[in-house]
């Protein structure tokens, strides 16, 4: 295996009890001065020793903790942790490997990018989302007030490490949260792994890590093409649209028990189908499949009307805005998206309230 990254900087890749042996070796090539492991409690009670008793390395570590959840994916933890970086020595030459979920591998990865205008950062996702999605693709952000990944940059890890027996202890919760960025890639990209993705039950993943690096695979190739977002990338967002505005509200309305993202996920990707069968001639029978399997795994949200004009007023915030449109990514089928640039408000509205009532 090659270490280096491709041109269009796709990291190493590395799997299960193997993939160990190859971080080792990859960091001990490196020759880093020091290495900063980022976790949050979770984290730190569940993964920590899985980790550090099969990665092997002679450099002297630093363990970081942060409270769980994105409340702390925000520009005040990134303060306080580049200060932590300064105060335990860290240096140009000094590494960070994020061992956690979407939220620690999005701000450690921001972190580490920026800290003496870069250093190396490795991905280790301990949630299925982070193996699936997260971890991937090279974004890395933190979010701005209430506001989504507003603040960020393209940032790729040396490499990733994916081990699924972290899964072991992960809530059937975030389990479903992950499920529904892999449905997703199904629905963009491939009808064959939606139809597998279908066929499964949360009490039985026992061909799980088949359809990770399916997952893995879809989203890899989609950002090898087109790696700054400027056409086919924007198909990851289907569902993230009106999904990061419902996100956001939770934060709002109910901060000390806000939905997590692959809920609000789920949901935005019920309202953006329905509306791509008004918009981008989704068949009848497609839209039924996926509100029935979706409706399967999640609950419907408690959102009223009079949260729609904030749900609006979100998204009229959100970055892939232009001039006022809102830009919306759209299923033509199961298995085939297109990016519409021009979305109306009052078409998301009738979307909205249709998933409302
Ligand atoms: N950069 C990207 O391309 C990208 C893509 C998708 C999502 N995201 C971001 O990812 C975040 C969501 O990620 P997430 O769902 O992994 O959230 P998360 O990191 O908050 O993890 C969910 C919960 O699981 C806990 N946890 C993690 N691993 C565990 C384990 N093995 N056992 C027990 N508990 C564990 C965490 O402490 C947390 O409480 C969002 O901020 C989203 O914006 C980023
Ligand atoms: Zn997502």
């Amino acid at each position: 295996m090659s270490f280096n990254k491709s041109i269009n900087q796709v990291p190493a890749l590395l799997w299960g009890e193997r993939g160990y042996d190859l971080l080792s070796e990859l960091i001990e090539k490196k020759a880093y001065s020091m290495l900063f492991v980022l976790v949050d409690t979770n984290t730190n009670e569940h993964c920590l020793w899985p980790f550090m008793s099969q990665f092997k390395t002679d450099l002297p570590i630093e363990i970081i903790e942060l409270d769980p959840g994105e409340s702390e994916k925000n520009i005040e933890t990134c303060h306080e942790l580049w200060h932590v970086l300064m105060e335990h020595g860290g240096d140009r030459k000094s590494a960070v490997i994020n061992l956690g979920g979407g939220v620690i591998t999005d701000i450690g990865g921001f972190v580490a990018s920026l800290f003496k205008r870069g250093i190396d950062f490795f991905h280790v996702p301990t949630t299925l989302l982070a193996m699936v999605d997260a971890a991937h693709g090279g974004k890395t952000a933190v979010d701005l007030g209430l506001y989504k990944n507003q603040v960020g940059l393209f940032s790729w890890p040396e490499a990733i490490l994916i081990d699924c027996t972290f899964l072991e202890t992960l809530s059937p919760r975030a389990m479903r949260c992950g499920l529904a960025e892999m449905l997703k890639h199904g629905l963009i990209q491939s009808k064959t792994h939606w139809d597998s993705l279908k066929e499964t039950s949360e009490k039985d993943w026992s061909h799980l890590e088949g359809l990770i690096k399916d997952s893995v695979n879809i989203k890899n190739a989609i950002v090898d093409v087109d790696p700054r977002e400027q056409n086919e990338r924007k198909w990851l967002n289907f569902g993230h649209t009106v999904g990061h505005a419902i996100e956001s509200l939770f934060l709002d309305k109910t901060p000390e028990n806000p939905i997590l993202h692959g809920e609000a996920v789920a949901a935005g990707m019920l309202i953006e189908s329905y509306l791509s069968m008004q918009l981008t001639h989704l068949s009848r029978a497609d839209y039924f499949e996926i509100d029935y399997i979706i409706t399967r795994f999640f609950d419907t949200l408690p959102l009223t009307e009079t949260d729609v004009p904030a749900l609006l007023a979100f998204m009229a915030t959100d970055k892939k805005n232009n001039n006022g449109k809102v830009g919306c990514t759209l299923l033509c089928e199961i298995g085939q998206a297109t990016f519409v640039e021009d979305v109306s408000i009052d078409q998301f509205e009738s979307a909205i309230l249709h998933y409302i009532n």
